[in-house]
């Protein structure tokens, strides 16, 4: 291809067009959500912020099919793997879409910091059969870390650091990649009885807890954030939000390991009875889990979450705080939006039309 025909294609890089998009849908969530803020209706939260992000990819020319929708994990009321989304016109860009339209939904009915509207999106690119990978088990058990990390461990050779590794030479290996002292390594990990080993062993360890009560898409995108005030993020948590940190992390530049988590043997056998091939306890990298180059991923803070304000309400005025990226250029970028609250309307899938917030 001539340098030209390259630079024209690279122009026309549909992701480059569509991708704010994406950040609109996420910010349209974040927005329609507001007045569920602290009110205790979990449910209706999650409905606002769906209507928000279908009413949005009402406008948008993708052909646009959910593969893993958040519904999977608790039968709330958000956008189911399968659906499609967007406008389907013939010839328009095809994009497989992992969404959470809020992440830490507890947090937000509680008025409490940690959530956020997250969206990944994988175009077709050849030799990657699915991109997001669907993983079949409620959760997974997870370690994610930062790019500095990451390189470490590339360099010292990746088994050096391991999620089946005990978690005090993991955070050892941590410390020196950061050239810190294990005291000083900040490690996040969600507030659950099924971490009070792991809890009371880092406690031992010595090293700096950040205990987060939900959301942990935010949580472990975390220490890949820039200026991160937390080194790695550790335990389980849901298995779409791992795909979701992965699609994150593949633009970051950070990594994370994954390995599902069976709740019980009736959970073990229902995954070997759903025709799974892969070995359940395979560790999964993030590559593993969001595959290829053509990933856009994008996020808007509801309430405060690490690297990102939760969004500000002033008079006439909404602000929004935004990240969008790709995996491709692994350019970060940052969007904080001002919307006039007397001119700014959100289109919404239940009325089919414009509404003031
Ligand atoms: P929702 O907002 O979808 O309810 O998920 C919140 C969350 O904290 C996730 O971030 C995390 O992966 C998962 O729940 C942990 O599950 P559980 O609450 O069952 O421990």
């Amino acid at each position: 291809m001539s340098k030209s025909a390259a630079d024209e294609n690279r122009y026309l890089d549909i992701e480059r067009i569509i991708e704010l998009d994406f950040v609109r849908a996420t910010e349209a969530a974040a927005l329609n959500v507001l007045p569920w803020l602290g009110r205790g209706q979990k449910e209706l939260a999650d409905g606002a912020a769906s209507d928000a992000v279908r009413g949005m990819f009402d406008l948008m020319n993708v052909c646009a099919e959910v593969v893993i929708g958040e519904g999977i994990k608790d039968n709330a009321p958000g956008l189911f793997k399968g659906e499609q989304l967007g406008r389907w016109l013939p010839g328009t860009p095809k994009f497989d879409i992992a969404i959470d339209p809020i992440d830490g939904t507890t947090n937000l009915s509680k008025g409490m910091p940690g959530s956020l509207s997250v969206i990944a999106a994988a175009s077709p690119e050849p030799g990657i059969d699915q991109s997001l990978l669907d993983i079949p088990s409620f959760y997974m058990k997870k370690l994610a870390y930062g790019p500095a990390v990451k390189r470490y461990a590339e360099k010292v050779g990746i088994e050096c650091l391991n999620l089946l590794s005990p978690i005090d030479e993991n955070i050892a290996i941590i410390a020196k990649a950061l050239r810190k002292r294990v005291q000083d390594v900040v490690v996040c990990v969600l507030d659950r009885p099924r971490h009070a080993t792991l809890i009371e062993e880092l406690r031992g360890i010595g090293c700096t807890l950040r205990m987060i009560s939900d959301g942990d898409i935010g949580g472990a995108m975390a220490p890949s954030m820039p200026n991160p005030e937390v080194d790695v993020y550790v335990g389980v948590g849901g298995s779409p939000e791992a795909v979701l940190a992965a699609a994150a992390l593949r633009c970051l530049g950070g990594d994370i390991q994954a390995q599902m988590w069976p709740r019980d043997a009736a959970e073990h056998a229902s995954i070997e009875a759903s025709g799974w091939t892969a070995p359940l306890d395979r560790v999964y990298t993030a590559a593993d889990l969001a595959k290829g180059r053509n990933i856009i991923f994008c996020a808007t803070a509801i309430s405060d979450v690490p690297g990102l304000p939760g969004v500000r309400l002033s008079g006439e005025y909404a602000e929004t705080h935004s990240i969008l990226m790709r995996a491709r250029s692994q350019t970060v970028r940052r969007i904080d939006s001002r919307h006039n609250l007397g001119a700014k309307t959100i289109r919404l899938r239940s009325s089919h039309a414009e509404h003031r917030l």
